[in-house]
């Protein structure tokens, strides 16, 4: 995986035709998508479940760029070696869920994946100010984790320009999740985001039979991050 800010579009799965995973990420990579963002929830740090390393373990042949893995689990560390051996090329964890996000995103990297952190909309940008050294990606949640399809929360904008400024040189991502549509694609972009997750924007009209609006979409929300 190398570096660089050009802008990367991650559908989530989490909108995906569940009975389908492994065609519906054949699809959308055929389709445009950069990276993959599969988004695992444990009902217990978020008020909903997903999946879990088996299931990354399943559709990681049939991705042939980017799994990028975010867990909404508390605890996290137990299962990090679980994701890795899935073959999950980042892991992200929130920096909300436990005390020890330091020892967390070590283990991340020791496990030999990407490390990132992600923020809930409640978190300030200091938060991972101490952990810029060992991060690869910071995910800015836009919405309260937990469901796809939630309106975009715009204070969050801000935040995302602070983190720029705060990562300065450092080769680390900018990854935006929930809520990004061509409407709010450009504001985020502008604030300094380079990876863009979208669920709902990217599946809506289109399906593994008819997967052209997929890439209508894709190119919809990368057009309008490019202005
Ligand atoms: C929310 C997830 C997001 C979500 C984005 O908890 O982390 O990845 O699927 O979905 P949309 O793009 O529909 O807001
Ligand atoms: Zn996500």
């Amino acid at each position: 995986m190398s570096f660089d800010r050009t802008i990367k579009i991650a559908p989530s799965i989490l909108s995906a035709d569940f009975a389908n995973f492994g065609a519906e990420c054949e699809a959308i990579e055929a389709q445009g998508a950069d990276w993959v963002h599969v988004d695992v929830m444990d009902g217990h740090f978020v008020p909903n479940i997903t999946f879990g390393p088996a299931t990354c373990a399943a559709i990681r042949p049939h991705i042939k760029g980017v799994m990028d893995v975010h867990l909404m689990i508390a605890p996290v560390d137990p299962y990090i070696e679980g994701f890795a051996n899935a073959g999950a090329d980042v892991i992200t964890a929130h920096v909300e869920a436990g005390p020890h996000i330091h020892r967390t995103l070590q283990a991340i990297r020791g496990a030999g994946a990407k490390a990132g952190v992600a923020l809930n909309p409640g978190t300030p940008a200091s938060s991972v100010e101490m952990l810029l050294d060992m991060v690869d990606l910071v995910c800015v949640m836009t919405v309260n984790p937990g469901f796809g399809g939630q309106k975009f929360i715009h204070s969050q904008v801000e935040k995302v320009r602070e983190l720029r400024a705060m990562i300065g040189d450092r080769p680390i991502h900018i990854e935006i999740d929930g809520g990004v549509d061509p409407t709010t694609a450009p504001l985020v972009a502008a604030a300094g985001a380079d990876v863009l997750v979208a669920g709902s924007a990217v599946f809506r009209g289109g399906s593994v039979s008819n997967p052209a609006p997929y890439g209508e979409n894709i190119c919809a929300i990368r057009a309008a991050a490019a202005v």
